[in-house]
């Protein structure tokens, strides 16, 4: 019964749809299970680039896809994406949506604008999606799901009541104009409409899938430092990225989880505001942002850049119990004559190994690095190499040293965005 879990390890963007897309054509079933828009996936499949916010990775492979009980549904961005799909003649009938996943609202989006500007400077830099404000009304007990879409009545009362307290918001405290609660239940009906052959128990389509022995994968978004627990709080996301958000977010035990693959960028991107010990701001940093094409598939915002970091994966991997690591984005550093890994942090003259939780101390860490040789470029435009073993010595350096400073067995290596250029180095499923 075998069940994988994606985890990102970092601040996400470390090429999780890429990796899921790859274990995909050898799973049977795909699923999401926390997040929601906020989450930007993109896959290159046959030159044609897919940018997957809600849809699993694994509808490019024509696999039975699940949006899980945990994630948050923009319906208006999933039908789009439902559209785009079809578009380019991929089969989405296999697509299944929890009917006990959370919405997104209209007024979740403009809550979530107007709660960063308030924040000022210390704003966290979110999607501006919704995302955060959707689980605070779960977590309230007032939030709206997908099953009230298909029940009229119920969904209007509590729109009906939902609306009342935040126009009241709205109006009294942000001085703004109050929201149409006749055009929201019009808007979301109908497209509960179109989405009520996709809705379904997905906990138990899920566990029957794992109890017949078929291959199931999770998809994972965000990554750990995101985390609303473990990660850079408050600059974080309003879910569980770590891989025991698979358990809740998808309705398994944690006993059926098997293997948890963490991707691993081979130097470290960020989107939002909050800490970032690797950072860098030179001419390496922009031509990483160029070469890796690092700006937000979501929001289109140029990615902070900074090298590799195994202090932040190692705590990444006792979190989510990972397996084995999936290293990406090795093409981006081809060229460079030398690059560099964070081993340790220094702090007042001390050497720390563990992430800490202060943000203040975090911000005054210094990186301990390690310097590596570079290597030329892989060979991208149809030239990827074959095999592992086919990699450039240095490149296979770099990716060996990653994985003794993390303790973690290499999965798989990805050269480039292209499909084909996701090496296995050792089987997943
Ligand atoms: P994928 O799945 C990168 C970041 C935002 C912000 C913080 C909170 O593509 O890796 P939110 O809108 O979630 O309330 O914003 O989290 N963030 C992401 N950064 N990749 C993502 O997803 C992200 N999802 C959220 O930039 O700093
Ligand atoms: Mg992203």
């Amino acid at each position: 019964m075998p069940a994988v879990v994606v985890v990102g390890t970092q601040w996400g963007d470390e090429g999780k749809g890429q990796v899921t897309d790859y274990l995909a054509k050898q799973a049977d079933v795909v699923v999401r299970y926390q997040g929601g828009p906020n989450a930007g996936h993109t896959v290159v499949v046959d030159g044609e680039k897919f940018e997957l916010h809600l849809v699993p990775s694994g509808i490019l492979s024509g696999k039975t896809c699940v949006i899980g009980n945990g994630v948050v549904i923009d319906p208006e961005i999933l039908v789009q994406e439902i559209e785009r799909l079809k578009k380019s003649g991929l089969d989405v009938s296999c697509l299944k949506v929890s009917s006990r996943a959370h919405l997104i609202m209209p007024y979740h989006r403009l809550l979530d604008a107007l709660q960063e500007e308030s924040k000022g400077p210390r704003k966290i830099g979110t999607t501006l999606k919704g995302v955060g404000p959707a689980y605070m009304d779960k977590a309230a007990r007032t939030g709206i799901r997908v099953q009230d879409l298909l029940e009229p009545e119920e969904f209007k009362e509590k729109l009906g009541m939902n609306l009342k307290d935040k126009n009241r918001i709205f109006q009294y405290f942000y001085g703004r104009e109050p929201m149409n609660e006749e055009e929201i239940a019009r808007t979301y009906l109908s497209l509960g409409e179109y989405l009520r052959p996709f809705v379904c128990d997905t906990a138990v389509l899920i566990n029957d899938a794992i109890n017949q022995g078929k291959r199931v994968l999770f998809e994972g978004a965000q990554g750990t430092l995101l985390d609303l627990d473990h990660g850079t709080y408050p600059y974080v996301t309003s879910s569980h990225p770590v891989a025991g958000g698979a358990c809740i977010g998808a309705g398994i035990g944690p006993n059926k989880i098997d293997k948890v693959v963490g991707v691993v960028k081979a130097y470290t991107s960020r989107v939002g505001d909050g800490p970032f010990p690797t950072e860098i701001h030179d001419e390496t940093s922009s031509w990483i942002r160029e070469k890796g094409r690092e700006y937000g598939t979501t929001t289109g915002r140029p990615r902070r850049i900074g090298w590799l970091d195994t202090v932040m994966v190692r705590y990444a991997s006792i979190l989510s119990g990972i397996t084995g690591i999936a290293i990406t984005g090795m093409g981006v550093l081809a060229g460079l004559s030398s690059v560099k890994v964070c081993v340790a942090y220094r702090h007042r003259g001390k050497e720390i190994r563990e992430f800490p939780a202060s943000l203040s101390v975090l911000n005054e860490c210094e990186p301990v690095y390690r310097e590596l040789a570079g290597w030329p470029e892989l060979g991208d435009r149809g030239n990827v190499p074959e095999s592992y073993d086919a990699l450039h010595p240095n490149a296979k350096k770099y990716l060996e040293f990653v994985s003794e400073a993390t303790g973690l067995p290499l999965v798989l290596v990805s050269t480039g965005r292209e499909r084909k250029s996701t090496l296995e180095v050792r089987r997943v499923f």
